[in-house]
């Protein structure tokens, strides 16, 4: 990973999402400013309901704010037509969510080389590369295996594999681990250490204080805003949490 380290790769200013229900509105972000530096390795905690998905759909440009303003690498999506936010996402983001989303009739090969289809990458090559990480991943052996025919430690690492197949910068997890027994589990986290080792971005949420203690900064949100932030270079000053 090239790109200096220190340089924003994402910023949320002033960020509001609202959602219409019926006469009511929900604002699952609310005044939310947050600066995401190339290299950051962050978590983020907070209730159920607190804005945590929400708020990765948005740095993941799965979804843009009702108001305010969402920089990548400073180019404001806002401006940016949905191709344009596909193109970016494509290039830069890899997803990994709690809920798998293997397409059921495809190998385990045949998922992890599904982004590079996307991106236009010979089918050849592709298969090649997505074999290449998933045997990086301990899955050599599950390459031609269903998602059915595999466990859910198994499936986590298809999709984590997925996620990296086309070398993204920015890696966004929710609940990575939430279904995993605990040796996957640290197999995976191990796994976004050394992904923070190699360079990339990382930004997880997380329900599991281990796995929020790996990242080098951990942002608490509540009722859709920033409660508190602790570590890292770059939290605003009123935020930083301060030692008893
Ligand atoms: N598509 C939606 N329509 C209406 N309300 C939503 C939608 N998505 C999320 N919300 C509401 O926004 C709030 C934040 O949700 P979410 O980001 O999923 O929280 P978390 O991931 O922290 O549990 C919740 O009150 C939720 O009910
Ligand atoms: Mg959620």
């Amino acid at each position: 990973m090239e790109k200096e380290k220190d340089l924003p790769i994402l910023e949320l200013k002033q960020v509001w999402k609202t959602y219409k229900m019926g006469e009511e509105k929900i604002h699952a972000l609310r005044d939310f400013t947050l600066t995401i530096h190339h290299g950051d390795y962050m978590s983020i905690i907070g209730p159920s309901g607190s804005g945590k998905s929400t708020l990765l759909h948005m740095l993941g440009l799965l979804d843009v704010p009702t108001q305010g303003q969402v920089l990548i690498d400073g180019a404001d999506v806002n401006l940016m037509s949905s191709d344009q936010l596909a193109r970016v996402r494509g290039m830069k983001i890899g997803f990994v969510f709690q809920v798998f989303n293997l397409v059921p009739s495809l190998t385990a090969v045949e998922n992890v080389a599904l982004p590079m289809m996307i991106q236009g990458t010979p089918k050849k090559e592709r298969e090649e590369k997505a074999a290449e990480i998933l045997r990086g991943l301990n899955m050599g052996d599950r390459l031609d295996h269903l998602p059915s025919e595999l466990s859910g430690g198994q499936r986590q690492r298809v999709a984590m594999a997925r996620a990296l197949v086309n070398d993204p910068e920015l890696i966004l997890a929710d609940e990575p681990t939430g279904n995993l027994d605990s040796k996957t589990g640290d197999d995976v986290v191990r796994l976004f250490d050394t992904l923070h080792e190699e360079g990339r971005t990382l930004v997880i949420v997380t329900h599991d204080a281990e796995v929020a203690e790996h990242a080098e900064e951990r942002v608490h949100i509540k009722d859709g805003t920033v409660l508190k932030w602790h570590g890292g270079d770059h939290a605003p000053h009123e935020k930083r949490y301060k030692k008893r």
